[in-house]
Formats: structure tokens, C-alpha cells, sequence
């Protein structure tokens, strides 16, 4: 059975080397001439721990290849292929849906390719609103009558890539045939084999959970964070706080830690789309706390800057602001709507001079904010700084020693925007040490 990966971006990437991992051959392919090149030649073009490796391995062992050509995939797939379509579902210029300009075409020119073929299982991995599957079956069955079309949701974080798509949480499917069930099981009989459980359901709840999945990961951040705010006022510590709730095993500890908030190419499109598709079935009601837990997270953003004002006594104007994180999160070089850049930026706006450090995002960041400064190492960020910025929590930023940084700033004062950082440590070397939620 060979198995094609249209769209290689973070999804498509991972899901093309870890199937070739599972020992399928596998094709991936992508419009973008270059990318085809780069990931051909072994070189993945974003930061994801482990997954060049195992790019180069899977390509050495004959297992991985890509193409642009569309015909060309379709004549080395041939019959009983599985097809996975991986492109994105990025947010709609000035609107809450989701574009779907690019599983629409992934969809119809995969058909086409195959429409003189045997069968062939055409399945969706994307985050898409919930009715896209029937629909998009729909057009399949005019295009290519003996292609069948699955919906197989993706679950993987960024960072941990590989890992959650080898072992997943759970495996999710929708299936219109018994026939669509068993090539899936096959597919990953691998890792059912390692008891990961799997859910065989329709379309509509394949696409749903997903997003409500999704959801509901928003909504316990948001949680804390709002927990946070009230905190601020009453003078109370929310860190200490999140940790009495999370040995409540019915609320636990993940997602539970207050800051910044979320960003990322996914929850924050996720829920806005979730909103938008919910208000088109009629029932947007239901997710009208949706829009609560979106401008909670958008304030923790405001709440940073203005603590920043505050510890430069007032007026970030002519102020040195040093930022330590870029990406949206740790171990990804990801800027998509990130909380750390949004910050830099209001701040460089208000008429400070900003230094962002990040280890693997200040590439794509000077890219898309060419005003802000960039420093080549968390120190050199923090040189003359009048406050230092904590807003992506690396594990370098940690492993800083309080002490050594004092030598390097103008005043010692420093936000931990993830709180993340060691307070004690920070206090007892002398800094005025002030993070989110916490007195
Ligand atoms: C998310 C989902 O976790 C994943 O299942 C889905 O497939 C894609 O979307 P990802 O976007 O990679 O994955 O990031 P995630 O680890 O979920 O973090 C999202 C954001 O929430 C980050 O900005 C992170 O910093 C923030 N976050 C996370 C918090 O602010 N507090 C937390 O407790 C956890």
C-alpha cells in the first residue's frame, strides 16, 4: 500500500516521515517548488525537534520522496492508494471562518489525478469547519467515482511532532465504509497494535472533535488566566492557586499554567472558526463563551504591556526593553500569532527601543516585525535593558544565572510573562522580579 501526503507544511511534513517510519513508501507533495527541493535534499524549512533526522533516514532508506507534479504522484501511487491531504485552513482575512481555498483545490486536482484509476481513499487531516467531509465527498463523487473520500483529524503539537503522531493520544476516524475503516486500520495498525484507542465515527464528529478538542484546551488556559486577573486585584498568587486545583485529578495540571496566553496557527484560528461555523448551523450561542475565552487571552497581551509601563515608571518612551522568546512557544521557531511578538510590537509602538532574543525564532521574527531589534543571545538582549521581558519559556532562559544578568542591565527589574522562572532566584540576586497574576 503507498501512501501520498499533499501539503507539507509542519502537518504534512511529520505525517509523510512518520508513515514512512511505520514502512510505507511514501510521496509527499507540495506546490511550492522550492520546499519540494529543500525537503528532497533532506532539509526541513521550520525548527521541529527530531524530524530532519528522521526525514534524512526515511529518504536514505528509499522509503520518502517528494514531487510537485501532480500527475507524476499519481502514476507512482497507482490503484489502493491512500491519499492524505495536510494543507492548511489558515483564518480568512477579516473574518472568523476558516480559507478554504486550499483543501478545495487539494481536494479537486487529487481527484482529477486519480479519476482513471482504481480506488483510492482520498483522506482529509486538515482542521476544517464541521460539513466540509460530506461536502468535499460530494464533489469527489462527480470527479472521481471511484475514489472514496475519510476524515482523519490531527492531534500533534508543535515541538512534539513526531512523538504525538507515533503515539497518539487517540486516533480518530470518519468513515462512510467498512471498506475506508479497514484501510485505515491498516494504515495504523502499528500503534493499535500499542493499544492507542480509536475512535470509528461519521464525518461531521471526526471534524468536530478536533475543534472541540481545541476548544476546550482554550478554554482552561483562558480559565487560569482569567483566575489570573482576578488574582491581580484581590492580591492573591495564582501560581499557587493553579497548583491547589490541578491535584483535583478531575481538573489536573496540563494547560493549567497562567501567562501570556495562547497563540500559534491553531488555537486562536481554531476557535474563531469554530465560532463562525456555529453561527452559520444557527447555533452560536453555544460557542458564545468562545468569544469570552478568545478576549481573555487577548487581554493577558495588554495586561503585559502595561506592566511593562509600570516597572519603567510610567512612559516605555526612550526606554531599552529586552525580550526573551519570539516564538509562540518553546521548541518551535513558529511566530504564527505569537503573544511574545504582539507584546514587542505594542511596546516598540509606545516608543521604546525593543531587543528580541529567541534561540530559533528571530529569523522568521525580523522578517515580519523588521522594526524591532534582534540580539544574538539572551545576554547580549539584555544589554542596558531598563526591564527585561520574559514572554517564551525557553529552557535557556531558565538555566540563566539571575546574578550574571545584573551585570548587563540598566535596572534589574524583569517580567516573567510564562511564569516560568525561578522568583526566589530572581529576588535574592537583587531584581524586582514581577510576573502575571502573582503579588
Ligand atoms: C495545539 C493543540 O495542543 C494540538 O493538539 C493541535 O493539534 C494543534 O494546536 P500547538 O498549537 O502546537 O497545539 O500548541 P500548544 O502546545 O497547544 O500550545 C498553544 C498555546 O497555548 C501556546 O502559545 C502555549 O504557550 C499556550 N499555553 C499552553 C499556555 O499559555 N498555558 C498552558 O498551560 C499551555
Amino acid at each position: 500500500m503507498r501512501i501520498t501526503v499533499i501539503g507539507t507544511g509542519y502537518l504534512g511534513v511529520t505525517h509523510a516521515a512518520c508513515m514512512a517510519a511505520l514502512g510505507f513508501e511514501v510521496m509527499g507533495l507540495d506546490v511550492d517548488v522550492e520546499k519540494v527541493a529543500a525537503l528532497a535534499a533532506g532539509h526541513v524549512p521550520f525548527y521541529e525537534p527530531g524530524l530532519e533526522d528522521l526525514l534524512r533516514e526515511q529518504i536514505a532508506a528509499g522509503r520518502l520522496s517528494f514531487t510537485s507534479d501532480h500527475a507524476e504522484l499519481a502514476a507512482w501511487a497507482g490503484e489502493g492508494a491512500l491519499h492524505f491531504v495536510c494543507v492548511g485552513t489558515p483564518q480568512k482575512k477579516g473574518e472568523y471562518a476558516a480559507d478554504m481555498t486550499y483543501v478545495d483545490a487539494a481536494f479537486e486536482t487529487l481527484a482529477r489525478s486519480v479519476a482513471h484509476q482504481g480506488r483510492s481513499l482520498l483522506i482529509g487531516k486538515s482542521t476544517v469547519p464541521v460539513g466540509t467531509a460530506s461536502r468535499i465527498a460530494d464533489r469527489i463523487a462527480e470527479l472521481a467515482p471511484n475514489a472514496e473520500v475519510a476524515w482523519n483529524p490531527e492531534f500533534l503539537r508543535e515541538g512534539h511532532a513526531v512523538h504525538d503522531t507515533l503515539h497518539p493520544d487517540r486516533l480518530v476516524v470518519g468513515v462512510r465504509s467498512e471498506q475506508a475503516e479497514a484501510d485505515l486500520r491498516r494504515v495504523y495498525a502499528r500503534l493499535l497494535a500499542e493499544n492507542v484507542p480509536l475512535v470509528v465515527t461519521d464525518f461531521p464528529t471526526a471534524e468536530l472533535v478536533k475543534v472541540s478538542a481545541n476548544s476546550f484546551l482554550a478554554v482552561k488556559i483562558s480559565f487560569i488566566n482569567a483566575m489570573a486577573e482576578v488574582c491581580e486585584a484581590a492580591g492573591a498568587d495564582v501560581m499557587q492557586l493553579a497548583e491547589a486545583l490541578s491535584h483535583d485529578p478531575r481538573i489536573g495540571h496540563r494547560f493549567l499554567v497562567p501567562g501570556l496566553g495562547f497563540g500559534g496557527g491553531c488555537l486562536p484560528k481554531d476557535i474563531r472558526a469554530f465560532m463562525a461555523r456555529a453561527g452559520e448551523l444557527g447555533v452560536d450561542q453555544a460557542l458564545a463563551f468562545l468569544k469570552e475565552v478568545d478576549a481573555i487571552n487577548m487581554r493577558r497581551r495588554v495586561r503585559t504591556v502595561d506592566l511593562a509601563r509600570e516597572q519603567c515608571d510610567g512612559s516605555l518612551l526612550g526606554k531599552r526593553v529586552a525580550v526573551w522568546g519570539a516564538a509562540f512557544k518553546p521548541e518551535s521557531d513558529d511566530i504564527r500569532d505569537s503573544p511574545a511578538l504582539n507584546v514587542a510590537a505594542s511596546i516598540n509602538l509606545q516608543g521604546a527601543q525593543v531587543t528580541v532574543y529567541d534561540p530559533k525564532a528571530t529569523d522568521n521574527a525580523r522578517k515580519m516585525y523588521p522594526t524591532l531589534s534582534y540580539a544574538d543571545s539572551a545576554m547580549e538582549a539584555a544589554d542596558q535593558a531598563d526591564v527585561i521581558l520574559h514572554l517564551t519559556e525557553w529552557q535557556e532562559f531558565r538555566d540563566l544565572d539571575p546574578v550574571a544578568v545584573r551585570t548587563q542591565v540598566r535596572q534589574t527589574r524583569i517580567i516573567d510573562g510564562r511564569n516560568a522562572l525561578d522568583a526566589t532566584a530572581w529576588r535574592s540576586a537583587g531584581w524586582t522580579y514581577r510576573a502575571l497574576g502573582r503579588p
